[in-house]
């Protein structure tokens, strides 16, 4: 047995972990932060908590508030202008996986040359980051310790990553308590988001066993929680659950990367802007079920980590989990394609674009054709 496991950030969790930020800062003897984030954290009252936290250090800092969802190039480079201008030494990245997103890529452009769309890709990113403490407020992406910048060329009509060790935030605050303003359709979607990277990077065939163990254990934390943390956001046990168990499904996927949900998921959000999590939930089931072909065995792993009675017929139980995701998505009021605004009509300019995507080459199943997916949206639909 022979693998790479990689793991960076200093990780600061708990409830009103927030407080420690402008002591981390001062570790950094920074002279000039950018803060990122977008409208919605700053509503929430968050961005003026972390605002606070940065004066409270006494270094000079500059804002970037234009973070979008499902950030763009333009966007990135817009941020970036404005953070060599203002000589900046380092990063306070919060919000969730967008502006955490949007703060790494912008990071790669202060010590790397050229535009951020030469970087789409791994291990393109030739020169260690600045400092980039990140603060997510969903629980979420993982993006607080993953090697990811999953970014959208408006041109190419692509959503595309950089992967790379050298984008990891050097430290994360994970305060459940900045959890507890998410709408309850964005918790849904975040989490099932997180659900993905555990259920996909487990079945990846880049797993190794600290991948599998991290996803399971993630998967494990995440199924339990989310639907408490829907039914109550105030339920701070289930936020703090949802977002210890992102943090463990980090560590997973940022080594084993996913494989056909997020393909489909990206090609949605390119064309029509999906919301992220969204886009993965409403075509997880039906993937898992299509998968399920190839690695029943794991399909069971995943279905007892859930807590699911299993028969011992193979054939049967591989697609337990499929069906309990179908039933959670349900629970949840995830969205179909159609409700989403997805028409069928479109299915076929999807489809070819979902078979382009990189992030096929780490699917269990491979040789995947375009009737293949054609079935898989129109399940979705
Ligand atoms: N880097 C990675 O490893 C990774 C992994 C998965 C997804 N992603 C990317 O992350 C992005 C999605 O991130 P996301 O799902 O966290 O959503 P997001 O960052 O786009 O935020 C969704 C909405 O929730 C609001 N919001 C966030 N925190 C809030 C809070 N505490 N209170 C109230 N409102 C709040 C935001 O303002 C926004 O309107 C996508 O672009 C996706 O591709 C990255
Ligand atoms: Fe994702």
């Amino acid at each position: 047995m022979s693998f790479n496991f990689f793991v960076k950030s200093n990780i600061d969790f708990g409830r009103g972990a927030l407080a420690d930020l402008s002591e981390i800062i001062k570790g950094y003897n920074m002279k000039s932060a950018m803060i990122v984030y977008d409208g919605g954290v700053k509503a929430a009252g968050i961005a003026d908590k972390v605002v606070a936290q940065v004066e409270k250090a006494e270094i000079p800092y500059v804002i970037f508030d234009g973070v979008i969802p499902n950030p763009t190039n333009e966007v990135v480079e817009e941020a970036a202008a404005k953070a060599k201008e203002a000589k900046v030494d380092g990063f306070v990245a919060v919000g969730g996986g967008s502006s955490i997103d949007l703060a790494k890529a912008v990071n790669v452009l202060m010590t790397n040359p050229g535009k951020i769309g030469e970087y789409g890709g791994m291990n393109m990113v030739k020169n260690p980051c600045l400092p980039l403490i990140a603060i997510p407020t969903t629980a979420g992406t993982s993006s607080e310790i993953t090697n990811v910048s999953a970014l959208i060329d408006t041109e190419k009509v692509v959503k595309y990553v950089v992967i790379d060790n050298n984008i990891v935030a050097s430290d994360v605050i994970a305060d459940p308590e900045l959890t507890r303003t998410v709408p309850v359709s964005v918790t849904a979607a975040t989490g099932m988001d997180a659900i993905t990277h555990a259920v996909e990077s487990y079945i990846s065939n880049m797993a190794t066993p600290l991948t599998e163990y991290n996803a399971l254990k993630g998967l494990s934390i995440l199924y339990e929680n989310l639907p408490k943390a829907c039914a109550d956001g105030n339920d701070m046990d289930a936020r703090e659950g949802m977002m210890l168990g992102c943090i463990i499904t980090g560590f997973s996927f940022s080594n084993a990367n996913l494989g056909l949900v997020h393909g489909i998921a990206h090609t949605l959000s390119a064309h029509f802007g999906l919301a992220h999590g969204m886009a993965n939930a409403c075509v997880l089931p039906y993937v898992m079920h299509y998968n399920a072909e190839v690695c029943p065995e794991k399909m069971v792993d995943l279905a007892k980590t859930i807590g699911l009675e299993v028969s011992g017929d193979l054939d049967k139980d591989k697609y337990l989990l499929g069906d309990a995701l179908l039933a959670l998505t349900k629970q949840l009021g995830i969205k179909t394609l159609s409700e989403q605004g997805i028409e069928k009509k479109d299915f076929d300019m999807l489809a070819d674009d979902v078979l382009k995507e990189p992030v096929l080459g780490f699917n269990p199943r491979q040789g995947i054709t375009k009737e293949d997916v054609l079935d898989l949206l129109e399940k979705a639909y």
